[in-house]
């Protein structure tokens, strides 16, 4: 039998499958766009200035580690310390099609431009260590840097309350090395006030790229400069801190001259074993590290940063943060703190002796 459709039924039959048939392609659409979701893993770009200093190459492994615990997977980039690259990097990884950026800055200015590369495409952004300026990241974390600064010149102060006092920052485009700084002048202020102590050698104060090999040239200037009266160089870092020994091992005024310096990378652990590097400030990476890669993931999903409890001003917006405590570290708790925190074994910081 040859079934014919006349006009009115084809019009009918076609009226009640096109809303069906488009409720199909909608639930179908819906599934395989939450099916995507679910599936799709959280992907992360980590951009980093440089891996020079050797705590960098502690916080990528620790957050590469946990990201991927979290079931992330993690790019990471190194700029060299070279501003320009970092931010060709990160537009990379945004091409990428990263769902978070992770940015330790080379520079805290020049890096505004990664935010609002990523955020024009609706990517977040976590400054993690540095702060990054005039610009809108979704989360800040960081140690309490004028604290790291203020730590390191309360120490030398206590150990030399009279004297010349040389101060030796890190990079000028660090936003930590700015903050070390106005810790350093607000332990310091009070014996500058009252003449107990002298700053010197103005124009030398700053290690560019905080370079160790630029801290000892600038040591060596200094020492000449005030025909070795230097009692206290307060060095920013562990690296600097390197090169200011070197500087002083050279005029034979090594463990005379108290340093300071921060991170307690292996090298300085043992000049403090040895008494030429007098003191460093111990700041848990792997605590840094964990706190970021939740907090990627977190964002990632869209969540909230529940410990982001403060913010710190970037010169454009009060940037939700997480800031966490540093210790002041020299011989007498250097095993207490560092190595049994497990950041180094007692072997190779004593391995000197
Ligand atoms: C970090 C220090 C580090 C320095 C040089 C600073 O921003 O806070 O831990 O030693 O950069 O890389």
């Amino acid at each position: 039998m040859i079934c014919k459709i006349n006009q009115k039924q084809k019009r009918v039959s076609l009226s009640t499958l096109l809303p069906l048939f488009i409720i199909l392609i909608y639930c179908t659409t819906m599934l395989l766009g939450c099916a995507d979701t679910s599936d799709k893993k959280i992907k992360i770009g980590l951009s980093m200035d440089s891996l020079r200093v050797e705590r960098w190459q502690k916080d990528r492994d620790i957050f590469k580690a946990e990201a991927e615990k979290l079931g992330a997977e993690v790019i990471v980039q190194s700029a060299d310390g070279d501003p320009l690259k970092q931010n060709e990097q990160a537009e990379n990884m945004i091409t990428q099609g990263v769902d978070v950026l992770v940015v330790i800055p080379e520079d805290s200015v020049a890096s505004s431009q990664i935010v609002e590369s990523a955020h024009a495409e609706g990517i977040k952004v976590i400054a993690y260590d540095r702060l990054i300026r005039d610009s809108e990241p979704d989360l800040y974390i960081s140690f309490d840097n004028e604290q790291v600064g203020y730590l390191q010149a309360e120490y030398l102060l206590r150990k030399k309350p009279k004297g010349n006092f040389f101060l030796l920052g890190g990079d000028p485009g660090d936003n930590n090395a700015q903050l070390l700084r106005e810790g350093q002048l607000r332990a310091l202020q009070p014996a500058l006030d009252n003449g107990n102590i002298q700053l010197v050698a103005d124009g030398k104060h700053w290690a560019v790229g905080w370079d160790p090999l630029d801290a000892l040239n600038k040591a060596e200037q200094v020492l000449t400069l005030t025909n070795n009266q230097i009692d206290a160089v307060v060095a920013s870092n562990d690296g600097t801190a390197g090169g200011v020994v070197q500087a002083l091992e050279g005029q034979n005024l090594a463990g005379n001259v108290l340093v300071s310096g921060q991170d307690a990378d292996l090298e300085a652990c043992q000049r403090i074993v040895k008494g030429t590097q007098t003191m460093t400030v111990y700041k848990p990476i792997r605590l840094i590290a964990t706190e970021a890669a939740h907090a990627a993931v977190a964002l990632a999903k869209g969540e909230t940063i529940q410990k982001a409890d403060q913010t710190v001003n970037n010169g454009k917006i009060d940037v939700p943060s997480i800031i966490l405590t540093p210790i002041q570290v020299d011989k007498d708790n250097l095993d207490e703190v560092v190595i049994k925190d497990g950041y180094h074994s007692q072997e190779d910081v004593y391995k000197s002796e």
